[in-house]
């Protein structure tokens, strides 16, 4: 395959990984963080050439107007960037200026994004946009969705379930276009401490449930939400 894709946060974590995985496949990755220089080391790293280290804060309007407009072309977007929150926070305690950050990045980051990159992605022989939600936004997840954390992390998955929507609705809008837009989930996997113990996977493993939906074929799903390319009911 070959192409090019922008990756949100993809200094480190699942990001980094996806951006490792397509570059193996053939893309040239548009590796994006808050980070500069973290941006260009994981572009430096990756197998292949042309592949470029860019600042790109999703919270910040200006800073997607100007990476999506210098870019000429664009196959693939993975918004990935996001925000967590204390595992504590609660619906009823939540600081909803806090709560709103976490929107900021988790939904409207993402949104604005696609705003920005369908007009490229239309040009692309092999369009897709992917989503990176989190069973914690669904109904679907036994062990982390919105019924089973009794209340807990409210913001986080609030902020998922919105996307999901998001990348439902935008599905729907772009269902007569060769752009095939859906979500996936990584699964729990070992980015933050702890998470091991907690029986977390490899990234590498999570990051291929993410590169999934882009090397999914043309005829493939649209507006789903998908772990290891398995539908989550949400
Ligand atoms: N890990 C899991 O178990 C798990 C489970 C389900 C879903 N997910 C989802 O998978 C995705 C990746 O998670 P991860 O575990 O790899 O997270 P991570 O290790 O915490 O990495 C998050 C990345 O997002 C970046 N980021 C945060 N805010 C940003 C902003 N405003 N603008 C641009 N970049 C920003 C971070 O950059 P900085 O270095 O600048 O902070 C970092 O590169 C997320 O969408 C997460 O919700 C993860």
């Amino acid at each position: 395959m070959t192409g090019t894709v922008l990756i949100t946060g993809a200094t480190r974590g699942v990001g980094a990984a996806v951006a490792a995985l397509l570059a193996e496949d053939g893309y040239q990755v548009f590796v994006t963080g808050r980070d500069p220089e973290a941006a260009q080391q994981v572009a430096a790293g990756l197998p292949g050439r042309g592949h470029r280290g860019l600042t790109l804060d999703v919270d910040d309007p200006v800073a997607i107007e100007n990476v999506l407009s210098g870019l000429d072309e664009l196959d693939v977007l993975i918004c990935n960037a996001a925000a967590y929150v204390d595992w504590t926070e609660s619906v009823l305690a939540a600081d909803l200026d806090a709560v709103r950050r976490v929107m900021e990045t988790n939904l409207y980051g993402p949104w604005r994004l696609a705003q920005a990159a369908v007009p490229l992605l239309r040009r692309s022989a092999r369009p897709r946009l992917v989503m990176v939600a989190s069973g914690a936004g669904s109904h679907g997840d036994a062990m982390f969705g919105l019924p089973h954390r009794n209340g807990l992390a409210a913001s986080y998955g609030i902020s998922k379930a919105a996307l999901l929507a998001l990348t439902s609705t935008l599905a729907a809008q772009l269902a007569d276009t060769p752009i095939l837009v859906n979500a996936t989930c990584p699964g729990l996997t070992a980015t933050f401490d702890g998470a091991e113990q907690m029986g977390a996977r490899s990234v590498a493993a999570g990051a291929n449930s993410v590169a999934w939906a882009v090397r999914i074929p043309d005829d493939g799903p649209r507006g789903g939400f998908f772990r290891d390319g398995e539908p989550v009911p949400w």
